[in-house]
């Protein structure tokens, strides 16, 4: 069923049918804040009258031209900005091919810097989201070298479902990079990663503990109830400073704990996507969890 749908998020005509589909905001908007930037503004205003962060996503990846490369850019710059303004404490969230990995490293180079800078200018952060494991490399390339330029305006994320990360975890927090640590949402080979839900959870605690022992402000990025149990756990037991992490979790997923999560006194970070290119990230969440295909048939039905 997952591979199903990471197979449908790869559809280009199936994509062009959905983005542009009168009935998409009705099938999209437990999910995704708008298509505007100002729709996750609000929602991040509202977020922040609830004492939760927020993670601005303009939704895209895979662009194919400099002039689109550049596009995503300046929203992202905007955003960073309209953030700062409203004295909203956002960070954003950024794919690499958004910013032109697909064209050239030079283009997508010259793009982060730009947005880390801006980045550096307003006192936020910008967190590389982590693609498929084309991209690993790369990604962490940039990710050091923006951490180079300005330290402590950029977090990086790791897939706990991939056997190298514990080495790559070693790595970030040997440079005190903050690192966004997460299950993975791709198909990736047994070659490359764990394939049960079992190993990779199991993985997912193993480097967990990792990064709250010695990582730089790590955020751990799950709804899981059974490690997020683990988690608080081992904060205790360790007597971690709660000032010296955050949970991040998405938009639409799992409100009722969202609010647990605060209501216990711990910082959470929301992932907030907005855009019109929301049909790959929309697929990925119907994959990891099925029951919200039937959660989107009955916004459909009941009009
Ligand atoms: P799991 O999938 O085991 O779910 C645990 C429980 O959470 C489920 O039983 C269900 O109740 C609930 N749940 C999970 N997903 C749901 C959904 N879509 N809808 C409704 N309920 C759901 N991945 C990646 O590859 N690169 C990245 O950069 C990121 N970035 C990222 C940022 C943030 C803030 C989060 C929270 C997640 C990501 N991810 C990601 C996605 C991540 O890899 C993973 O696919 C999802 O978070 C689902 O995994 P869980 O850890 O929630 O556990």
């Amino acid at each position: 069923m997952r591979g199903a749908f990471l197979y449908l998020s790869k559809q280009k005509n199936l994509r062009r049918w959905m983005e542009t589909s009168r009935q998409a905001h009705k099938l999209t908007s437990r999910f995704i804040a708008g298509l505007e930037l100002n729709d996750a503004l609000r929602v991040a205003e509202q977020l922040k009258s609830r004492s939760m962060l927020a993670s601005l996503d303009y939704l895209g990846e895979n662009v194919k031209t400099v002039g689109e490369a550049r596009a995503a850019r300046d929203a992202y710059v905007l955003a960073l900005t309209r953030a700062f303004e409203a004295q909203l404490g956002a960070t954003v969230s950024m794919k690499v091919t958004s910013l032109g990995l697909d064209i050239s490293e030079k283009v997508c180079r010259e793009n982060t810097r730009e947005l880390v800078r801006c980045a550096h200018q307003t006192g936020s952060r910008v967190e590389f989201d982590m693609e498929d494991s084309n991209y690993t490399d790369r990604n962490l390339n940039l990710v050091y070298e923006m951490h180079d330029l300005f330290p402590g305006h950029v977090r990086a994320v790791i897939q706990a479902y991939l056997y190298r990360s514990e080495a790559d975890i070693e790595e970030l927090c040997r440079r005190r990079i903050p690192v966004r640590l997460c299950k993975g949402a791709y198909h990736e080979p047994p070659e490359l990663a764990w394939q049960s839900k079992e190993d990779v959870d199991r993985s997912f605690v193993h480097l967990m503990h990792i990064l709250l022992d010695r990582g730089a402000y790590p955020a751990i990025a799950t709804h899981d109830d059974v490690i997020l149990r683990e988690a608080l756990a081992y904060i205790s037991s360790r007597a971690i400073q709660r000032a010296s992490f955050e949970f991040e979790m998405l938009y639409g997923v799992r409100r009722r704990l969202q609010e647990q999560i605060v209501n216990a006194g711990f910082r959470l970070r929301i992932y907030v996507p907005y855009g019109a290119a929301w049909y790959p990230y929309f697929v990925r969440r119907l994959a990891e969890r099925p029951a919200n295909v039937m959660f989107v048939a009955r916004s459909l039905v009941n009009d």
